[in-house]
């Protein structure tokens, strides 16, 4: 039997009086409400100015050309994509910036929002392949009409990236001016406005600087872990013993025999680096190991840290940067899967703009190759050079890998001491009752 409806029916269509099969059909049995007044689909949406918002230029200047309407759709759901972006970024600054987060039964809201972001950026990073149907030669047909607009000009996606944390000073100029010399009137205030908000990546960082455990005088999560971090590396340094004579072979495969088990900590102590004869083989681990302590020795410098941080190669506070790690290495206690969600999805929203970038810069390059964009620019080589760390936002999140230590070196949480109580119960009374940004 057919899965159409249709296909299967048992009466005729559009007869005036029900027989009696068609009144004992349950798919026939609901009212038509629309028929009584109020609104209706099409005003609910406003359709009548969405759908009437596709002027093509061409047919305009006479000379229709059939794809600059699937140009005019495609940037069009982009930007109703980036306004819901900017809706949902907008609601999760809200909640850190009224400070709703302090109860942490908030942070599920903000989690499920920043995913839905995610999301959408999925759906944003592929929608590329639809306008990819249309053949550089097609676009060249129109292209001369558009022009001066361009991408470049699209205000929510600049609010977007202010909006984020993408840093002013580390942004790439475009013809040697900032970008914002392209907006004019009420654009370019909205800009200046949204930039003197707060940012994202600066709540997070106040939030993360909040981080229980990070108290000195409570657990000291940093102070424990630099402890058994230092005491960890001078136990690999010394308590290695023994070391089998063939391992001083330059052989290429003992010495990724051995590399390998170096790596591993349960063989760290089979071995005496110091005590090994000289070799290739020895000369890589110790580098290895050096490297390692430097990684160490660095992360427990603020200097070092506000230097990086002057140069752009970090963009969290160091307080911030140390509850980050921690939410990494207790992301299995309850009180931190949580916050752990919202970090790996900050990242992801890094990664996605990172591709939503290479394929729009993939896809100008078929377009109209080493031409100069409409907006101005050189066009492609502008674009390559916006696929950057620069334009990450949450760079230190991803850099928390490289510091990733064994877990025996992880200080160890006492249940019956440290429970780090939810926010909801350490504060006060008066703000216990549960809080959210609808409630304001
Ligand atoms: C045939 C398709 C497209 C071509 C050839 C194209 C070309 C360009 C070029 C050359 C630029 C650099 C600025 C300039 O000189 O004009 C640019 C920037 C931009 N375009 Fe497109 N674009 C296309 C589709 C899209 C779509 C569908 C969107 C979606 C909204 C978009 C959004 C942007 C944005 C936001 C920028 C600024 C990027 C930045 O400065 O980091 N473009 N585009």
């Amino acid at each position: 039997m057919s899965g159409c409806p249709f296909l299967g029916r048992k009466y005729p269509l559009f007869t005036s009086k029900p027989s009696q099969a068609e009144e004992e059909d349950e798919s026939q049995k609901g009212i038509n409400k629309a028929m009584k007044g109020g609104i209706v689909y099409g005003e609910y949406l406003q359709l009548d100015k969405v759908l009437s918002a596709q002027v093509l230029q061409s047919q305009e200047k006479g000379n229709k050309i059939h794809d600059e309407h699937l140009f005019i759709v495609t940037h069009q759901a982009y930007e109703l994509w980036f306004k819901q972006i900017l809706w949902e970024l907008d609601s999760v600054r809200d909640l850190f910036i009224k400070n709703h987060v302090r109860d942490e039964r908030n942070m599920l809201k903000v989690v499920s929002r920043i995913h839905r972001i995610t999301m959408i950026f999925k759906l944003l990073v592929e929608q590329f392949a639809v306008l990819e149907t249309m053949t550089a030669l097609d676009f060249f047909d129109f292209r001369e009409y558009l022009s001066p607009a361009s991408g470049f000009q699209s205000l929510q996606f600049r609010l977007l990236e202010a909006k984020i944390g993408v840093a002013d000073h580390l942004r790439v100029p475009y013809n040697r001016r900032h970008y914002r010399d392209s907006f004019h009137g009420q654009e370019s205030e909205t800009l200046m406005s949204s930039e003197q908000e707060p940012t994202l990546l600066q709540l997070v960082e106040q939030w993360l600087e909040r981080t229980p455990g990070l108290e000195k005088e409570g657990f000291n999560f940093w102070g424990k872990l630099q402890a058994n971090i230092e005491e960890g590396l001078k136990m690999e340094k010394h308590k290695v013993e023994v070391r089998p004579a063939f391992f001083s072979d330059h052989n290429d495969f003992f010495h990724s025999v051995f590399s390998e088990m170096l790596l591993c900590s349960r063989f760290a102590h089979c071995f005496d680096l110091q005590k090994m004869e000289d070799s290739e083989v020895k000369e890589d681990l110790l580098a290895d190991r050096n490297k390692q302590t430097e990684v160490f020795t660095a992360l427990f410098d603020p200097k070092r840290h506000e230097h990086l941080l002057s140069k752009g190669e970090r963009r969290l506070s160091y307080k911030a940067l140390q509850g980050a790690l921690m939410i990494n290495f207790y992301r299995e206690e309850p009180r931190f899967q949580v916050p752990f969600q919202l970090l790996t999805a900050l990242m992801e929203i890094d990664t996605l703009m990172t591709k939503w970038r290479y394929n729009h810069v993939c896809m100008v390059h078929r377009m109209i190759g080493s031409k100069a964009g409409t907006g101005g620019s050189s066009g492609y080589q502008y674009l390559r050079s916006t696929v950057s760390d620069r334009y990450k936002v949450f760079v230190d999140l991803f850099n928390l890998a490289t510091f990733l230590v064994p877990r025996a070196w992880v200080p160890k949480l006492n249940p019956n001491i440290h429970k780090f109580p939810y926010m909801a119960e350490f504060y006060d009374s008066s703000y216990s009752s549960y809080s959210s940004e609808d409630s304001d």
